[in-house]
C-alpha cells in the first residue's frame, strides 16, 4: 500500500526521504517519487517501478533543500506510471501533494477544475488536490488546506507543500494513518512508524479530522474548524532492530522463526499467576453483560479471517454461543443482522484494513457491541472499537501473515477461556488443564521449528507442481485453508483447501497420479472419518503428506511422508500444525525463486476496497 515521508529541518531532506521510503517498501508499491523545496523552485524526481529506480535517477543531482515529501504508490487510479506517481502538482508548481487512500468524488471535481482552465497531467485522483489548493489559496496556506478538505470526500492522508510557504509542511488524516516524529530542530511525517524510529521515538498520531502544521521548530495540531488540539506525545517503545531481518533471509522466515516469542509475549500477563484463571484487562465484562449477548459475529479478511474460523470454534465449544464468522467484504454489504445483544468482534493485524474498519464501523452503527483484535496500537480500528485487546506479535513487515496469525489464534483462545470463565460454562479443572496446556504452546512451537529438513525436502521436490490441495476436518480444516493461502499467495502455486468431507462432492475428480496433497489428521473426534478420505486419495494415487499428532501410530501405514507436531488438546493443536504449512510455502516460494517478502499483486496492508 502506499507509503508517505516528509522532512522539514536543518539537514539534506531527500536522504531521510529516501531512507523512510526504504523502510516502508514492505507496504509494496509500484512507484515512487519525491519532492524538495529548494527556495525559487521545488525540485520533483518520480520513477515507477522500486526505489532503487528513482535513487538512480537521483544519482548525481540529489537536491539540497531541507524541505521535502516523498510517496511510494500502489496503483488504484491510473496504471503505474513515471507521470501518475505521487508528489503531485498545481499548473504552476506552486503547490505539492502526496496522498494515500481515495478522493471519491475526484471526476466531478477534475470537470470543473478541467471547466476551469486546469490541466492535469496525470489519471490519479490526488492531482485534482494540488489543483483545487491553486485555486482557494488568497495568501494563507492554513486557510487554503481547510477549504480544499472541505471539497473533497473520501479516505486520506496528505502532505502538503508550498513554493511560498517553505517554512512548514502541512498533513491531514481521514481514515488512512499519519504519524508526525518530533526531533530537535526537524521534524518527520510519516505513514508509519518504521519509517521514523531512527530518527525519533516521540510522535504524534493523528486522529480523522486533524491538520498537523508541521515546521523545523514546532507542531501544532488544529482541527477542521481551526481549533487547537492538545495532543500527547506517543512514545514508541519498538526497538529499531525490530524491524530489521535479524539475519534472517526474508522477513517471512524471521517472522515465522519469532512466534515462539509472539505467542508468549501475547500471553504475557494475561495468564493468573496460580494458571487457574486468564485475565484480559482490557474487558471489563461480567456474567450479566455475557448473558446479554445472544449473537456473536467475527468479521475480518484474509489470514485474519482464518483465525477468526478458528475463533468461532473455541468460543462455540466453551462459551456455547453461536458464533458466525464473516468476510468483511461481504459482511459490510448483506444487510448483517445486527443488534444491541450482538457482540461483533473484528480481527485485524495492521488495524487499518478498509473493509474490516467498514464492518467495524457499519456494527456501531446497527448498535452492536465492538471488540478489535489488532497488532497495532492507535490503529484506525484499535480507534474505533469500543474495546481492543493488542496480539504484541510485534511488527509484522513480510506480505504474507505468520505471526499475526498465531498471536490471533492465542488471542481467540483466551478469550474464549476469559468469556467461558466469566459466563461459568467452565469448570475450574478443565480451565486450569487447558492453560497448563496453553502455557506449553511457545516451547512447542519451538519444536516444531527445529525439524525444518523435511519441509525443505518437501518444497524442493513438489514446488514446481502447479496444483496442491489441502485437506481437513474441523479445526483441521480452518488450518487447511490458511495453508493453502500461504502457498498461493507466495509461491504462486494454485492451492485449495477442502473440508476432507466434501472430497467426494466434486473435487475428487481433481486427484490423479502424483497430484500433491497435504492431509491434516490431528482431530480426535473425526480422526476415523479423515483417515478414510486420506484412503481415498491415496487410492487415487496422489502423492500424500500427512500432518499428525506426535503418538500417531496409525497415518504411517498408509502414507510414505507424515510430518509430526508435538501432543496437546485438539483445540490447541492448529497453533502446531501451521508451523509446517508456514515453512513448506516459505521453502516452495524459495524453491520456485519467487520474491517471499513482496508476492507480486499484494499489499501489507489493504487500506483500499
Ligand atoms: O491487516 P489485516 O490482518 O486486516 O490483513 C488482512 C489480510 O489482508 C491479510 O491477512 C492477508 O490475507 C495476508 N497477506 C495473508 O498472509
Amino acid at each position: 500500500m502506499c507509503g508517505i515521508v516528509g522532512y522539514i529541518g536543518g539537514k539534506r531532506a531527500v536522504d531521510f526521504l529516501l531512507d523512510g521510503l526504504t523502510k516502508l517498501e514492505y507496504r509494496g508499491y509500484d512507484s515512487a517519487g519525491v519532492a524538495v523545496n529548494c527556495g525559487d523552485n521545488i525540485f520533483i524526481e518520480k520513477s515507477v517501478g522500486r526505489l532503487d529506480s528513482l535513487k538512480e535517477k537521483l544519482k548525481n543531482r540529489l537536491p539540497a533543500g531541507t524541505v521535502g515529501i516523498g510517496h511510494t504508490r500502489w496503483a488504484t487510479h491510473g496504471r503505474p506510471s513515471d507521470l501518475n506517481a505521487h508528489p503531485h502538482t498545481d499548473c504552476h508548481g506552486n503547490f505539492v501533494v502526496v496522498h494515500n487512500g481515495i478522493i471519491e468524488n475526484f471526476m466531478p471535481l477534475k470537470e470543473e477544475l478541467i471547466a476551469r482552465g486546469h490541466k492535469f497531467i496525470s489519471e490519479t485522483d490526488t492531482e485534482v488536490v494540488a489543483h483545487l489548493l491553486e485555486e482557494v489559496y488568497t495568501g494563507d496556506f492554513v486557510s487554503a488546506v481547510r477549504e480544499v478538505l472541505n471539497k473533497i470526500e473520501g479516505s486520506y492522508s496528505l502532505v502538503f507543500m508550498s513554493k511560498m510557504h517553505p517554512d512548514v509542511l502541512l498533513c491531514a488524516k481521514q481514515e488512512n494513518p499519519l504519524v508526525v516524529g518530533l526531533g530537535k530542530g526537524e521534524n518527520f511525517i510519516a505513514s508509519d512508524i518504521p519509517a521514523i524510529i531512527s530518527y525519533t521515538r516521540d510522535t504524534f498520531i493523528l486522529n480523522d479530522g486533524e491538520i498537523a502544521i508541521v515546521k523545523k521548530d514546532s507542531v501544532q495540531v488544529i482541527n477542521r474548524q481551526g481549533g487547537l488540539v492538545d495532543k500527547k506525545i506517543f512514545h514508541v517503545s519498538w526497538n529499531a532492530e525490530a524491524a530489521e531481518k535479524g539475519g534472517y533471509e526474508h522477513f517471512m522466515l524471521k517472522e515465522i522463526n519469532e512466534q515462539p516469542k509472539a505467542v508468549r509475549d501475547t500471553m504475557s500477563k494475561r495468564i493468573a499467576k496460580d494458571g487457574a484463571s486468564i485475565i484480559l484487562d482490557e474487558l471489563n465484562w461480567d456474567k450479566n453483560f455475557l448473558d446479554g449477548i445472544n449473537k456473536i459475529y467475527i468479521v475480518a479478511c484474509g489470514t485474519a479471517y482464518h483465525a477468526g474460523l478458528v475463533g468461532k470454534f473455541y468460543i462455540e465449544k466453551l462459551v456455547r454461543k453461536l458464533v458466525e464468522v464473516d468476510l468483511a467484504s461481504e459482511y459490510r454489504y448483506r444487510d448483517p443482522i445486527v443488534d444491541d445483544k450482538t457482540l461483533v468482534i473484528v480481527i485485524s493485524q495492521s488495524g487499518e484494513t478498509s473493509d474490516t474498519l467498514a464492518a467495524l464501523k457499519e456494527s456501531k452503527r446497527l448498535g452492536a457491541k465492538t471488540l478489535a483484535i489488532t497488532n497495532v496500537v492507535g490503529s484506525s480500528i484499535a480507534r474505533e472499537a469500543e474495546n481492543v485487546i493488542h496480539t504484541w506479535a510485534g511488527p509484522e513487515i513480510a506480505v504474507a501473515s505468520t505471526k499475526a496469525y498465531t498471536t490471533q489464534l492465542i488471542l481467540m483462545f483466551m478469550l474464549a477461556l476469559y468469556m467461558a470463565q466469566t459466563a461459568e460454562t467452565i469448570s475450574g479443572d478443565e480451565l486450569k488443564r487447558l492453560i497448563n496446556l496453553l502455557k506449553k504452546i511457545p516451547a512447542q512451537i519451538s519444536e516444531t521449528l527445529s525439524d525444518v529438513e523435511p519441509i525443505k525436502t518437501f518444497a524442493r521436490q513438489y514446488g514446481f507442481n502447479e496444483d496442491v490441495f489441502y485437506i481437513g476436518r474441523s479445526l483441521d480444516y480452518c488450518v487447511a485453508l490458511e495453508g493453502a493461502l500461504k502457498l498461493k499467495e507466495i509461491s504462486y502455486i494454485h492451492a485449495e483447501a477442502y473440508a476432507s468431507g466434501e472430497l467426494k462432492h466434486g473435487t475428487l475428480a481433481l486427484i490423479v497420479e502424483g497430484v500433491p496433497v497435504i492431509a491434516l489428521a490431528t482431530q480426535k473426534s473425526v480422526y476415523d472419518k479423515t483417515l478414510s478420505n486420506i484412503k481415498e486419495v491415496k487410492a487415487r494415487d496422489a502423492i500424500v503428506i500427512g500432518i499428525a499428532a506426535a503418538g500417531d501410530t496409525e497415518l504411517e501405514k498408509y502414507l510414505d511422508h507424515v510430518i509430526f507436531v508435538p501432543e496437546t488438546d485438539e483445540l490447541l493443536i492448529p497453533l502446531l500444525t501451521v508451523v509446517p504449512l508456514q515453512l513448506l510455502a516459505y521453502y516452495a516460494a524459495i524453491t520456485r525463486g519467487c520474491d517471499v517478502d513482496k508476492p507480486r499483486n499484494l499489499a501489507k496492508s489493504v487500506t483500499v476496497e
